[in-house]
């Protein structure tokens, strides 16, 4: 039994439909069901007695505390938080609650529930905390990419109160003896993902012959990595790695969102050929403020201490990605509620067309 935090939202739901296929131990997913977690993404799982949905906040102590005395959990892989960065620059006051204080809650109430296990199993428990190459701030286009040991220079406040929970998780370990482990990963992309994110908002405005909103001149980097192979990466930290270490985890694939934007474009001209060229709706639009320019990871300690690196190639991972959202437009109009039309009006309207 482990207990995971956001399971329904993008990564977490691939984690825990990932995790039945291929581990298949039960399940305890506490999501509190912000705009971004979606019970529509386990439907799989509906009748799948492995999977416990419990509705609720990791600030509440009190409903952790009761989860861990109840289901002894021998593990929590936290995923829970505010994740984007526009949001953030509009709102953070949320992202300081969940991504910090929600942390912070969550580590509380993990520290009673690991020092009243007797061994094994209080040795063989772990806490894996999920974060982002966000965290190491922005490259130059020759800068080597980042390390673990590369210093923490949050420029967003996503990025900062994720800094935050991950040296919240480092002090556990080091002051209580909590096995922690923490990663760092790159751009994620694939199914599930919520269309306020670079390329399935890119897909739905194309499909709907709708303006493609570069932010600048494009030529930002980042380092891209289907999904599903971050779920594998975060079960070989869970698995074999050593606690109190962090692991980056990437895609040794850096894109300009140009690149991105383009291929995406190029992948819809085959697919909806009587709407081609679909390039023709990009618009340069107002940038991102405080915008990181290159993200890039180097993910050989992963690959030499738990042997995992990405199985899927950029170009086959976008082109089944754009397939799994031309399938699933029911899912797209089904998340897009009126709070996704406000959001679109909030980051849009004012950036206005360069
Ligand atoms: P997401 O926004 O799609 O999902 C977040 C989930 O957390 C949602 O289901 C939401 O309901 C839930 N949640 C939010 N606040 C909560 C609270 N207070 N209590 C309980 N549940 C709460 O995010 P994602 O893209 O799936 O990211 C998951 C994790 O991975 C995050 O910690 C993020 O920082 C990290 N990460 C994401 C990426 C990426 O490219 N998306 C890359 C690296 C790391
Ligand atoms: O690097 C890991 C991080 O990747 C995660 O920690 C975050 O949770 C996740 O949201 C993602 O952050 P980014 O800011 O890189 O992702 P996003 O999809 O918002 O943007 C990707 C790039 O595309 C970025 O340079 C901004 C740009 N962009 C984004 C949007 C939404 C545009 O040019 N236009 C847009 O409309």
């Amino acid at each position: 039994m482990i207990l995971v935090t956001g399971g329904a939202g993008f990564i977490g739901a691939n984690f825990v439909l990932d995790w039945i296929a291929t581990v298949g131990t039960p399940i305890i997913n506490l999501d509190k069901l912000t705009y971004a977690g979606n019970l529509g993404n386990l439907t799989n799982l509906r009748s799948d007695t492995r999977h416990i949905f419990v509705k609720g906040d990791i600030n509440d102590r009190a409903l952790v505390a009761r989860l861990l005395k109840q289901h002894q959990p021998g593990a929590i892989v936290h995923l829970a938080a505010e994740s984007h960065v526009d949001r953030s620059i509009h709102a953070p006051a949320e992202f300081v609650q969940t991504n910090v204080t929600g942390t912070f809650c969550l580590l509380e109430e993990t520290r009673a529930y690991w020092e009243s296990l007797a061994e094994p199993a209080k040795n063989r428990f772990r806490f894996l905390h999920v974060s982002t190459d966000e965290v190491y701030g922005s490259l130059l286009p020759t800068d080597p990419a980042f390390t673990e040991a590369t210093p923490y220079a949050p420029n967003s406040p996503y990025a900062a109160s994720k800094a935050a929970s991950d040296h919240l998780v480092r002090s556990y370990y080091h002051t209580y003896g909590l096995p922690t482990i923490t990663t760092n990963c790159s751009n994620n992309y694939g199914p599930l993902q919520f269309p306020e994110k670079l390329i399935p908002l890119m897909i739905r405005n194309a499909c709907q012959q709708k303006q493609l909103p570069v932010y600048g001149d494009g030529l930002q980097v980042r380092d891209w990595l289907h999904v599903v192979d971050h779920c594998a990466g975060i079960r070989a930290a869970l698995q074999k790695g050593r606690i109190g270490e962090t692991y980056n985890i990437g895609g040794n694939s850096e894109k300009t969102n140009l690149q991105v934007v383009n291929a995406l474009c190029a992948i819809l001209d085959t697919k909806l050929p009587g709407r081609a060229p679909h390039s023709r709706l990009i618009t340069y639009v107002k940038d991102r403020p405080g915008h990181d320019r290159r993200y890039a990871i180097n993910a050989m300690k992963i690959k030499n201490e738990l042997g995992w690196e990405p199985a899927e190639k950029f170009e086959t991972g976008l082109l089944k990605t754009v397939e799994w959202y031309l399938a699933n437009e029911a899912w797209v109009e089904n998340v897009t509620s009126g709070a996704y039309r406000n959001w679109v009006e909030t980051n849009y309207a004012n950036r206005g067309a360069m």
